[in-house]
């Protein structure tokens, strides 16, 4: 292993020495002019840009300024001052290439170390998200075992007519109630926390075909009326990813919609050059200008905090999985004018 990393280490700087050898050539053949004196910034870009060691670059940048100097010692012509200016110019183009680069260079290096760091909280707390919300998982369902358990103690007393009858009852399923609710939370959580680290395995399909599969399922429990206008296209991408997306948009027009009866749900498709833009719009009660952003964030609901459906995770999965994707989500709505939600996805993931 150190091996092979000295040797690409002397090839690398053989290289750029050979570079600069071999403007150094030029140079001594040329007439001793601008042009030729300025040609020594190639090889300093160069280490600058493809080098990833520092002392590669210093050396190439001394060896360039010493032979800037040589190049006038060795040649025959005669010492001007637009000769010695001339270089002067050269030895302060190639120090300031060098700095300027060298600044951009470690500006970019702070970059993706910073990038780097926050992966890895990122991945640290998806997984504590994961373990915690799978750990909540068992005592969670305790709770509704023991609310199971006090109505099977307690069916003798419910068939009596003692006052605290109904009270008890409500406060029972009032009991099983926030624990559902707390299971699709931490469903929820899981599942977000699951975007990045979930089987990645690409599959080719047609996204038309997909699409009406989609909304075969969803008609068999809604009475919604669907118009289509999609592209016949084949992607090759992430199917369960995709499918979970376009799911969900349509599940939250039909959940949210004020008319359960008469929905029309419209989906589209556009195709941009390596990607492909999906647009699910309903015709219901819409949503406020100033809760466009807010809708994605996780737990955001507008819906009553006593509905157990509705836990405010879906659309941050959305959006988490469709920026994974390097795609953009965008919301157009307003009261009372339907909701149209406009997304990007790859058409070929092997070609990112
Ligand atoms: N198509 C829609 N029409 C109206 N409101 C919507 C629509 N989609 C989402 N919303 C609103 O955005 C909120 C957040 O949605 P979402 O994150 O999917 O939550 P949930 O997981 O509870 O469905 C919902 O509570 C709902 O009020
Ligand atoms: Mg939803």
């Amino acid at each position: 292993m150190n091996k092979d990393r000295s040797y690409s280490i002397t090839l690398e700087s053989f290289t750029f020495f050979c570079f600069t050898g071999i403007i150094f050539v030029i140079d001594l053949v040329m007439p001793l002019g601008v042009v030729s004196s300025n040609l020594y910034i190639l090889p300093v870009c160069a280490s600058l840009f493809l080098s990833k060691e520092e002392k590669h670059i210093k050396t190439t940048t001394i060896l360039s300024l010493l032979l800037i100097i040589v190049a006038v010692i060795l040649s025959t012509e005669k010492l001007t001052l637009v000769l010695i200016t001339s270089r002067l110019i050269s030895i302060l183009l190639v120090i300031s290439t060098y700095l300027l680069c060298a600044s951009y260079r470690s500006q970019y290096h702070l970059k993706v170390k910073s990038e780097e760091k926050l992966k890895i909280s990122n991945d640290e707390l998806e997984k504590f998200a994961y373990i915690a919300s799978h750990d909540l998982k068992a005592p969670i369902r305790g709770i509704g075992n023991v609310a199971s358990f006090l109505e099977d103690d307690l069916e003798d007393f419910f068939n009596t007519d003692n006052e605290y009858v109904p009270t008890i009852k409500k406060n029972i399923t009032r009991i099983r109630q926030q624990v559902t609710k707390m299971q699709n939370l931490i469903k929820g959580i899981l599942e977000y926390s699951k975007v990045n680290s979930s089987n990645k395995e690409l599959e080719e399909f047609n996204l038309k075909k997909l699409v009406n599969q989609i909304i075969k399922e969803e008609s068999e429990t809604s009475p919604f009326k669907y118009s289509l206008k999609i592209d016949s296209i084949q992607l090759v991408t992430q199917k369960v990813k995709l499918t979970q997306v376009i799911s969900n948009l349509i599940n939250n027009a039909v959940k949210y919609h004020d008319n359960i009866d008469k929905g029309l749900i419209e989906v589209r498709s556009r195709l941009l050059s390596n990607k492909v833009e999906i647009s699910i719009k309903d015709d219901g009660p819409g949503i406020e200008t100033r809760f466009h952003d807010k809708i994605f964030e996780m737990f955001q609901t507008l819906d009553p905090k006593d509905n157990i459906e509705s836990t405010g995770v879906g659309l941050a999965i959305v959006k988490k999985i469709v920026n994974s994707k390097g795609g953009q989500i965008n919301i157009e709505s307003k009261i009372g004018r339907g909701t149209n939600f406009i997304f990007t996805w790859p058409i070929n993931e092997n070609l990112h």
